[in-house]
């Protein structure tokens, strides 16, 4: 049985190369994200921000008028992203705990499968932490198996089997319909979710989801690829077998001052969720919807992209409309990225989203480590933070 408390380290190396050094075979077949759901304060007023500002679209409801007593959730889709909005009807209970100490934030992340019971039951027998024992939840509609496990701080994951259902989300919500309908700015799919985890405990969870979950460290990044004058921190990236999640997993790396992870360990109080990066196909269009409708970006200095074509020579877009809208780029041994990074989403300066378009680079834009830290920087200057 892995015990989750060891915490000795692992030697890999100082390394951004593909590191297939896990052979197992994949007992954990996961087919893609299925929903984040996050507990929020104000679900119904989180529901029209990600609408109004993010283009998401109206899917799905629960609450009083369901039949639900105690929490009132919203879910909101744009193509393959759901995310699920969740707040207390009442006092004393765990989401409203929750809440009180983390801020908003993400507390499941959903995990497609085929089989929910099988993978509980693997992940369970390889030292998961248990958060739900397979359950069979039914409507007109078909029937929906999940289970869980827990992962760093408060996030769970819960393993979604839906190919007996057909309803709009599952068994208990219903559909939601509203007149206020904004247009998709064309996010497609989550392509990872980073994780912030206290000073020690990466190559705890990088073991985790090596042991529990059959992922692979894919890449690693130390405080050498990841500092600025001030701060630093160390990235490891776990994949599953079929490359489709991705979990790069941060830990704070001693610096001059407070570093970004130790900020959000900080505000979060605990471990949890850095950002979602979301996938679009074209990052210009996207990038000027969302700016159009009020989200607000880290911004870049003009210098970086004086240099930005001999840094990763010729790509397809115009640099002058990446520099109007502030996305970085960065290349690889496949291809290259566009990226940007939103700033912090809800009163606390904890998670923010990533908008990322991938042209063959399937890396995480180590490049533009140096220029998003001092711009992440530059915000926790203005908060005093450090
Ligand atoms: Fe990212």
């Amino acid at each position: 049985m892995i015990t989750l408390q060891d915490n000795k380290t692992t030697t890999y190396n100082n390394t951004t190369k593909p590191q297939h050094h896990n052979t197992a075979q994949d007992f954990m077949p996961i087919n893609g994200t299925d929903y984040l759901e996050l507990y929020v304060s104000n679900a119904k007023q989180a529901a029209h921000y990600y609408k109004a500002a993010f283009g998401f679209q109206s899917l799905a409801y629960r609450g009083l008028e369901t039949g639900s007593r105690e929490t009132e959730s919203y879910v909101v889709a744009q193509d393959k992203i759901r995310l699920v909005l969740t707040s207390p009807l009442k006092s004393g209970t765990d989401i409203g705990r929750h809440i009180d100490k983390h801020g908003d934030g993400v507390k499941v992340n959903a995990l497609w499968v085929d089989d929910a019971t099988y993978a509980y039951e693997e992940a369970m027998k390889r030292g998961a932490a248990h958060f739900m024992s397979p359950s069979v939840e039914e409507d007109e509609h078909g029937k929906i198996v999940r289970s869980g496990i827990r992962s760093y701080g408060e996030v769970v994951h819960v393993f979604v089997e839906r190919k007996d259902y057909r309803g709009v989300f599952l068994p208990g919500f219903e559909k939601w319909t509203t007149n206020y309908n904004p247009p998709s700015v064309g996010l497609k799919f989550v392509d990872h979710m980073v994780g912030n985890v206290e000073l020690g405990n990466m190559n705890k969870w990088v073991k985790f989801y090596e042991e529990v979950m059959g992922f692979t460290q894919i890449m690693s990044f130390d405080d050498k690829d990841i500092s600025t004058e001030y701060t630093a921190l160390m990235s490891k990236v776990m994949s599953s077998g079929n490359g489709r999640i991705k979990f790069p997993i941060n830990e704070p790396a001693p610096g001059l001052k407070k570093s970004q992870v130790d900020e959000y360990l900080e505000f979060y109080e605990g471990e949890g969720v850095q950002h979602v990066a979301v996938a679009t196909d074209n990052i210009v269009e996207t990038v000027t919807q969302l700016r159009n409708r009020g989200v607000e970006f880290l911004t870049i200095p003009s210098a970086y992209y004086d240099v930005l074509q001999e840094r990763v020579g010729k790509i397809d877009e115009n640099i002058d409309a990446l520099k109007k809208l502030g996305i970085l780029v960065d290349r690889d041994d496949e291809g290259y990225l566009l990226q940007i990074f939103t700033k912090t989403v809800q009163a606390r300066p904890t998670m923010f989203f990533e908008i990322i378009q991938r042209k063959g680079a399937t890396s995480f834009g180590k490049g533009n480590f140096k220029a998003l830290f001092e711009a992440i920087e530059r915000e926790q200057e203005l908060r005093g933070t450090l």
